[in-house]
């Protein structure tokens, strides 16, 4: 009974393997090289992107467009985008 309630739980985990919600919209902007000044994301670790995107949405992170981007993300979009640019598949 119990691991029949977990199978259900992670389920829609497993469904939603590739990008989470707003990911894919990041590469038109961040590519595999350094281009119009703005650094690659792919492959950088998880704590420092979140922290990254987290100073841009709450100000302290200084941004020309990154600050706007990022009000509208929450803290579980955020965590899930920086995890899956970690370890893009
Ligand atoms: C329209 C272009 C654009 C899009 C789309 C975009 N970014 Fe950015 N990103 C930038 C720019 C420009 C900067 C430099 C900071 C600034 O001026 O806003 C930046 C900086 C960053 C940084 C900090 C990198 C560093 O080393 O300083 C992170 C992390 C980041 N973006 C993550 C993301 C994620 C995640 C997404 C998708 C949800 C995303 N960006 C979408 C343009 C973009």
């Amino acid at each position: 009974m119990r691991t029949a309630a977990v199978l259900v739980l992670a389920a829609p985990l497993l469904i939603a393997a590739g990008p989470p919600p707003g990911a894919s919209s990041c590469s038109g902007c961040h590519g595999a090289v350094v281009a119009g000044g703005i650094p690659p994301i792919a492959g950088r670790p998880a704590t420092e992107l979140t922290a990254a995107m987290r100073g841009f949405r709450d100000g302290s992170r200084k941004a020309t467009l990154m600050d706007r981007l990022m009000k509208g993300f929450s803290d579980a979009e955020i965590t899930a985008i920086a995890a899956f640019w970690a370890n893009p598949s």
